[in-house]
């Protein structure tokens, strides 16, 4: 593995920070939370009970709590974060679940990690799209897999992340560059609070979000579904996702020979419908496959445009970040079903992004600041 995948951790470490905690004094909620996920993934909370489950990176170990709660009979956690992995050990070994299950903590990075046997269900939330070599880490991820097991990773990709991709633009121009990443994170966090109060089953702190989201390092966040099926291909087989878009209505008993397999259907059906990611309160109908990716080349500017502004902070590139949200929304206006609302806060974006810097802190963002995509996929994979 390149040095680079493991830039994400190394900045947490660097700036002792754990930006991925979640609010969970509502445990009900949470709870159900993961329990949606699981059923969309085709996971019924008993498939764990007495099984070897492996957790790559559980951040401060909320979600872990969850499958706890499941009673896997093995349930090992990877975590390079020091500071993530004591809080994960002090949540579940508080938790009324702690003897239901032996659990191992190991502070190290994936790529260190090579046990003599697999699991059953491997967790990789949140870590692969970003990094430099995704393909490898997933494929990393897939050999920790017992065969018919399952594996849970996040795919994302550009349409999916352009909400945050111009929020990072907005962010960082609002942000004084001489300041440290933590003062800055610190600065901008009440100029997004007003957004994220839009935003029900937010459970993260939008402090930690500013510092990962605007100044984390992130290679390109595209790994989308198609390119995690093409990276897994004849190890695994798409089995769901979250959301869940798939749907098939071959009969069963002809999914046999070249037929056999779902993941070609599953990507034929992305391609068509992947738009839905802008916003997660819609789901648009399918559209034309080239159209969508008229539309996935634009998010695509708009997020190289964000990483340009990242990493030399200066502010010229901002017309272009409007343009091509007007330009994008021309498209938009192309595909079938309500696009209207989505197409107003996208332009109201292009608005904030152009006043930005005169106004600063007073940027009006109208209605973007209600506008988020569905940022992250889960996808659950079968190993063959
Ligand atoms: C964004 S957080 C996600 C935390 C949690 N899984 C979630 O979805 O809320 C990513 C986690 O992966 C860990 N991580 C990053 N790179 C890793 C690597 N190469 N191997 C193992 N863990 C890694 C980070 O330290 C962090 O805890």
């Amino acid at each position: 593995m390149k040095k680079s995948d493991r830039a994400q951790a190394e900045f947490y470490i660097k700036n002792q920070v754990l930006p991925e905690s979640q609010d969970i004094s509502e445990l009900d909620y949470h709870f159900q939370r993961r329990a949606a996920l699981y059923s969309h993934l085709g996971i019924p909370p008993l498939f764990l009970k007495g099984r070897s489950v492996l957790e790559i990176g559980p951040g401060n170990g909320e979600n872990s709590l969850f499958t706890l709660s499941c009673m896997p009979g093995e349930y090992v956690l990877v975590e390079p974060n020091s500071g993530g992995l004591e809080k994960t050990k002090q949540l579940l070994e508080k938790s009324r679940f702690s003897d239901s299950s032996a659990i191992t903590y190991l502070n190290c990075f994936l790529d260190d990690y090579s046990p003599d046997s697999g699991f059953d269900l491997v967790l990789c939330e949140g870590l692969i799209p970003g990094r430099a070599n995704p393909e490898n880490l997933l494929r990393k991820v897939l050999e920790l897999v017992n065969p018919q097991g399952i594996a849970v990773v996040t795919c994302s990709e550009h349409l999916a992340f352009l909400s945050d991709a111009v929020r990072k633009i907005l962010g960082l121009a609002l942000a004084e560059p001489s300041l440290s990443v933590l003062e800055q994170a610190k600065n901008i966090t009440p100029f997004f609070e007003s957004h994220f109060s839009n935003l029900p089953g937010m459970s993260r702190n939008v402090k930690d979000w500013a510092l990962d989201n605007v100044f984390n390092h992130t290679e390109d966040i595209n790994f989308s579904i198609p390119r995690a099926l093409e990276a897994a291909g004849s190890d695994a087989d798409f089995y769901s996702s979250s959301p869940v878009f798939f749907s098939d209505w071959r009969w069963y008993k002809q999914i046999t020979g070249k037929e056999f397999g779902f993941g070609s259907h599953a990507v034929d059906l992305w391609s068509r419908i992947r738009h839905s990611t802008l916003n997660h309160t819609c789901q648009f109908p399918p559209a034309d496959p080239n159209v969508v990716m008229a539309l996935v080349g634009l998010a695509e500017r708009i997020f190289d445009l964000s990483r340009e502004l990242a990493s030399n902070r200066d502010l010229n590139i901002l017309p272009e970040v409007s343009e091509t949200l007007l330009e994008l929304v021309g498209k938009l206006r192309l595909v079938p079903g309500d696009t209207a609302w989505t197409c107003d806060a996208l332009l109201d974006a292009g608005r904030a992004v152009s006043q930005v810097r005169h106004k600063g802190i007073a940027a009006d963002c109208g209605r973007f600041a209600a506008l988020f995509g569905k940022g992250q996929q889960h996808l659950s994979l079968m190993k063959r």
